[in-house]
């Protein structure tokens, strides 16, 4: 429903050399609730039928920002801040494409399930073995369900890349059933910032709701039917009129109440879209993103987060952005002092910390749907 983006417009080079980066993935041990043997047994990964489902699980994602670990390619500081300095400061103490001081949302579900984060497909080469049996992370900030102009791979192609990926049986050792696992889509507001820029405003992103829900549903259908997914985890809006490109005009005080409407809209179409493809609950889960955002973010003072909107990381100018510098490498951003204090990083993405919060909500249900028969 944004004036802008969700990144910001964020072109990519379809050739964009590939990055010579290592891979970094949250060390599963580094949380407590990770340990792969408390990984759920049989759940989603399971592609020996007859070997007593002890398969681990595999995990593969699709999305936005919200959910990406490194597909971004590195065009630069201005378009594709989340490879520069400050993010990724917390974790693991340098950039990594994710859109954060440190884990993002993918981090959290992966440990969630008891396994380590997903391969990024752009950085598949040189991954461990062991890892890319695990599954693997396609999404990629600025995405959105239909194109939204930023020459992103929308969720679609995202898809498409796995089918084909899983056609060439990578890696090896899994020929054949590389599509059998637990897929996870986050749909963050890119097609909605994009239509308000395109058009009208907020009033223009409501009106483009019942399309991208459409197209969304066939994706979902898509996992389920052609793509083999025993279950799928699909994200809800956020609040998207608490974010601060929203509230910065209104000094952090307040939401944007349109804006969290059109949040409403979109997951209660969502939500309806899942009950006619799947009446029983048994492939899909709506992840609801907004009760426990909103919990954190447009709540009475006193609670987890001294601070509920104002980011981290802000930038000087109301169209800067997080990470900018001047033609002297002057920043042109403050930064927080404890990233732990703030709910939000940036202008739209959350801090770690927040993630950790909102995946205490999250957690018991991805544990209870996945071990579900
Ligand atoms: C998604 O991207 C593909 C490849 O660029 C394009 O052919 C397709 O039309 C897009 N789908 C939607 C729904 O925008
Ligand atoms: C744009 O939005 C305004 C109010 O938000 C409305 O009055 C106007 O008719 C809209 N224009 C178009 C072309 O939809
Ligand atoms: C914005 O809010 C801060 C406190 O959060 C306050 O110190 C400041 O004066 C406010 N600025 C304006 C312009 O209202
Ligand atoms: C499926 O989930 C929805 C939403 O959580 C719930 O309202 C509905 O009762 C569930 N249906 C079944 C058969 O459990």
């Amino acid at each position: 429903m944004g004036a802008r983006g969700l990144p910001r417009a964020l072109p990519s080079a379809p050739a964009a050399a590939l990055l010579l980066l290592c891979l970094v993935v949250a060390p599963a041990a580094a949380r407590g609730h990770s340990r792969e043997d408390d990984a759920p047994t049989g759940t989603g990964g399971g592609c020996n039928s007859g070997g007593g489902g002890t398969a681990p699980p595999r995990l593969w994602v699709f999305g936005d920002s919200y959910a990406d670990t490194g597909n971004l390619g590195d065009l630069g500081r201005e378009l594709t801040h989340a490879w520069y300095d400050p993010y990724g400061d917390t974790f693991p103490g340098r950039p990594t494409g994710r859109f954060s001081d440190g884990r993002v949302l993918t981090d959290f579900v992966a440990s969630a399930m008891g396994m380590p984060t997903p391969v990024a497909y752009k950085l598949r080469r040189g991954a461990a073995q062991g890892l890319l049996a695990r599954g693997m992370n396609f999404a990629v900030g600025g995405a959105g369900v239909l194109d939204t102009g930023n020459f992103q791979r929308n969720i679609s192609a995202q898809i498409d890349l796995f089918q084909a990926q899983a056609q060439r049986g990578t890696p090896s050792s899994n020929r054949g059933c590389a599509g059998v696992g637990v897929a996870l889509v986050v749909v963050s507001g890119n097609d909605y910032s994009y239509a308000a820029d395109k058009d009208n405003g907020t009033s223009a992103a409501i009106a483009y709701i019942p399309t991208v829900v459409r197209q969304l549903r066939e994706q979902l259908r898509r996992l389920r039917d052609e793509a083999g997914m025993r279950r799928v985890v699909v994200t809800g809006l956020h609040p998207l009129g608490c974010t601060p490109l929203f509230t910065r005009p209104l000094n952090y005080s307040g939401c944007d109440p349109l804006a969290n409407a059109g949040a409403a809209q979109h997951n209660a179409a969502l939500r309806s879209v899942l009950a006619a493809l799947d009446p029983a609950n048994r492939t899909f889960l709506l992840l609801d993103l907004n009760a426990p955002f909103a919990a954190l973010v447009d709540a009475p003072p006193g609670g987890r987060f001294a601070e509920q909107r104002r980011p981290c990381c802000e930038a000087l100018a109301a169209d800067g952005y997080c990470g900018q510098q001047d033609d002297d490498g002057k920043r042109m951003y403050t930064l927080c002092d404890d990233p732990a204090e703030h709910f939000y990083w940036d202008d739209v993405h959350p801090t770690q910390a927040a993630w950790a919060a909102v995946a205490e909500a999250f957690r018991p249900k991805i544990r209870e749907f996945l071990l579900s028969t």
